[in-house]
């Protein structure tokens, strides 16, 4: 059964200014979507820039379970021999996706209408985690699920071997979701639709339109309608990773909160479905320059410069919850460092992450003496103004690796040092976060270090 390893307790302390150029790894979201459609292209794909942390690392392995080559040519350049689509073979072992949400629900909607069957596992946090809001959309296909209580894993899929299309209207914001079912769509005759109401993450519409499927994207009343042609002969590419936005918003924060830091970070996605922890930054009152705005990768990206800045809360739009979903963790800490209140509504998806990040957060900031209100979808941070942090406490990062790295950004301008209880998952999306935090001045250590 899938482990984590031993935790690794970490500590962070107060540091002197940040100063320098902070590379951050490739896209999470990006470097799943390269490798599965990758492997359903005929062919071979180069991916260059993908993210080597282990949530990406176990899709590779499981692209590789079902028939595809995937090969590691240099340092994040990647090579994938697809079997196209349709040419899944059946997997001999249950494939264990880790930490990985996105790896396993991808993958579920990848092989769900071949005519094969694959048992998934993951991590304890993946083990926790809801599969009925993919199983659901994928049982119209013809596919069936049999896992545990409550939808979870292990859980075994018998794709359909006549698989039909779908009209899906997804429940919840969520890109996991929408993709899982087009990716479902891929391999069912006719016309897939997948229709949401809030615009989430558009990577995988975006790469399908690249490797050469028929694909139209409309904003009606309804929503974002997603039409999608099934059966088509994917072409393989050449995918050049972005960096993330999600892994900048570490070091970016960092910067905001620790007093005289002046960092640049470069080529950083801006895509309008993930930058909205970068346009609440700016609202607080956040130094932030957008230099060289340019298009890699098929992605709009910017350099950054970030410097100290004094900021105040505010409160956030819930129609950007989607576009900044994952950054809520790094901006209650930034939260805690700011003049005044910030408000986060319509937050409730934090729940099913990889921990419930609105409770970790709250527990976490009040032990490290910050007020904090919560409620099912809110979740209010009291700020204490710069330096105004006390800190001094151990935060318990339930196998979330944001949760983690927002805690040891907070220990950096906290006046007493902020430990967690394991920085293990940091590698799941940021495996260079240490050296890259220590090249910036930031203290972060392992206990017995
Ligand atoms: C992701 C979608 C989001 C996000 C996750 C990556 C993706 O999850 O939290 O880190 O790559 O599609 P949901 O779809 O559950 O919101």
């Amino acid at each position: 059964m899938s482990g984590h390893g031993e935790p690794i307790p970490m500590t962070a302390r107060k540091s002197g200014p940040l100063k320098g150029v902070a590379e951050v790894p490739g896209d999470k979201s990006i470097s799943h979507r390269a490798l599965i459609l990758g492997a359903m292209a005929v062919g071979e794909t180069r991916v260059t820039g993908l993210l080597e942390g282990q949530d990406v690392l176990d899709t590779a392995k499981a692209m590789r379970a079902f028939g595809a080559e995937v090969t590691q040519l240099a340092p994040g350049e990647w090579s994938v021999r697809g079997v196209g689509v349709g040419g899944f073979a059946e997997p001999a072992e249950v494939i264990d996706c880790g930490n990985s949400g996105t790896g396993v629900r991808l993958i579920m909607g990848c092989m769900a209408t071949s005519p094969i069957t694959a048992t998934f596992t993951g991590d304890a946090s993946l083990r926790k985690r809801p599969m009925g809001r993919v199983t659901d959309p994928l049982a119209l296909f013809g596919a069936r699920a049999y896992g545990r209580q409550g939808g979870r894993l292990p859980m075994t899929i018998v794709g359909a071997a006549e698989p039909v299309p779908v009209r899906y209207t997804v429940p919840m914001p969520s890109a996991q979701v929408k993709s899982a079912v087009l990716l479902a769509g891929l391999n069912a005759p006719g016309q897939t639709v997948v229709i949401e109401k809030e615009p989430t993450r558009d990577h995988s519409e975006r790469m399908l339109r690249g490797f050469g499927a028929e694909i139209t994207v409309e904003d009606t009343d309804e929503g974002r309608v997603i039409t999608l042609t099934g059966q088509p002969e994917l072409k393989p590419q050449t995918v050049a990773v972005p960096r993330d936005p999600s892994s900048a918003a570490f070091p970016v924060c960092a910067a905001l909160i620790v007093e005289g830091s002046d960092i640049r970070v470069p080529g950083v996605s801006q895509n309008p479905t993930r930058n909205g922890l970068y346009t609440t930054l700016v609202e607080m009152g956040a130094d932030i320059a957008f230099e060289n705005p340019r298009e890699e990768g098929g992605e709009p990206v910017a350099d950054l410069r970030v410097r100290f800045s004094a900021l105040k809360g505010i409160e956030v739009p819930e129609a950007r919850a989607a576009s900044m979903i994952d950054e809520y963790p790094i901006l209650s800490v930034v939260a805690a460092c700011a003049e005044g209140t910030t408000v986060m509504r319509g937050v409730k998806e934090l729940r099913v992450k990889e921990s419930d990040r609105i409770d970790a957060m709250a527990r976490g900031l009040e032990a490290c003496g910050v007020r904090v209100e919560e409620e099912e979808d809110v979740l209010i941070v009291h700020g204490m103004g710069p330096g105004g942090v006390p800190g001094g406490a151990t935060a318990k990062t339930h196998i979330d690796h944001r949760i983690a790295m927002s805690f040891l950004v907070l220990g950096l301008a906290a006046q007493k040092p902020v430990s967690v209880d394991d920085g293990s998952p940091i590698a799941t999306s940021f495996p260079v976060f240490e050296g890259l935090m220590a090249g910036l001045g930031a203290e972060i250590v392992r206990a017995g270090a």
